[in-house]
């Protein structure tokens, strides 16, 4: 019999705009094979979802969307519990702590994340949610004693920052918190905007033709694929240098399993017309199967699955929560 613990991996989701490819390839796609051998845990944070402005309507409803495209993707909720970060209120109340005895404002001051995205209305009138973000996205993952964490590279230094509250909570307190890895495939870690590959593939992105959503349809798909820039050099090789068009074979590389190098070689002769076509068809082939099963989940199905993983995670969070409210001093 195998007695070794399997180590925890937690990662989240945000339950706004629409859910691309990027987030697919960078997160999900790992979540979906990691967590068959790991002990995961995958939240939809919507208390991240509210720092900037949101409509609750919509916000119910991306809620229950992410959870279903969560499980259309092959995450076995019994295995791995998918949850509404809300509903454990551990998160918050971590958060909090965290913010008063480790977090400061000049570690805070420094995530680019905000700072990309307070730009729109000035940092003034940015929230103070917003601000604050990246500690009670620390408390999602310290909470659960996790090990790792398998997300996009934009997510790198607020994870960063996960690492320095953890040691510095260590320090104050004595031993706590794990101390988190990251997980990302070099390929997947950032799908960058098909308009523009200097930036990353983003749901927040002003033209559609920077990202594939995974609800778009086969026309939609066809013709942002077709649009896609590239440059210059019409043979279709994999360079560094050559940002949109290393983007474009990542992306069909993972999604189609072959190598670069079988890529490259399929290719040698042929021109960016055809690479895009079948690249096309290969995010078609992908993408309308997942709509269909997600169109398959009934929300009721999936607020029962919801219920669920809450009801898994609140006990592991109310222990870890308990050990630390003894450490800092709190009575009960
Ligand atoms: P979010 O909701 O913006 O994105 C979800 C996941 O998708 C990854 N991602 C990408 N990967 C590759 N290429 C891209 N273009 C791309 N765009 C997005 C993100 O890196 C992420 O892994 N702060 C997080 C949510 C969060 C979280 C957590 C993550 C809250 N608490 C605890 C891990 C652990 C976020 O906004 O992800």
């Amino acid at each position: 019999m195998n007695t070794k613990k399997k180590k925890r991996i937690v990662s989240g989701i945000q339950p706004t705009g629409n859910l691309h490819i990027g987030n697919y390839l960078g997160a999900v796609k790992n979540w979906v094979e990691l967590h068959e051998t790991y002990d995961a845990f995958f939240p939809i944070v919507d208390l991240h979802a509210i720092t900037l402005d949101f409509n609750p309507v919509e916000l119910r409803k991306k809620t229950l969307e992410i959870a279903k495209v969560l499980v259309a993707s092959g995450i076995n909720p019994q295995k791995a519990p998918i949850f509404v970060q809300s509903d454990v209120k551990a998160h918050c109340e971590l958060g909090w702590i965290l913010n008063c005895v480790t977090a400061r404002m000049s570690d805070l001051k420094k995530m680019t994340q905000f700072k990309d995205k307070s730009q729109k209305e000035g940092s003034d009138n940015a929230t103070v949610g917003l601000f604050d973000y990246p500690v009670l996205m620390a408390a999602d993952i310290l909470l659960y004693d996790t090990e790792l964490v398998p997300v996009g590279e934009d997510q790198f230094q607020h994870l960063e920052l996960t690492r320095t509250l953890a040691r510095r909570f260590n320090k104050k307190f004595g031993d706590t918190f794990k101390i988190p890895e990251y997980f990302v495939t070099k390929e997947g870690k950032r799908i960058m905007g098909l308009d523009d590959p200097i930036k990353k593939m983003s749901k927040s992105a002003k033209s559609k033709y920077n990202y594939i959503s995974l609800m778009d349809s086969e026309d939609e798909i066809k013709k942002k694929v077709m649009k896609a820039v590239t440059d210059s050099d019409p043979t279709i090789t994999y360079k560094e240098d050559r940002l949109a068009v290393k983007n474009l074979i990542n992306i069909y590389k993972l999604l189609s399993n072959k190598s670069i190098k079988e890529i490259e070689e399929k290719y040698k002769n042929k021109g960016f017309k055809e690479f895009k076509q079948d690249l096309s068809g290969i995010i078609i082939d992908f993408v309308l199967p997942l709509q269909k099963r997600i169109n398959s989940i009934s929300d009721r199905e999936i607020e029962k699955i919801l219920e669920e993983g809450a009801k898994k995670a609140t006990p592991i969070a109310e222990r870890k929560i308990k050990e630390i409210r003894k450490k800092i001093g709190f009575l009960h």
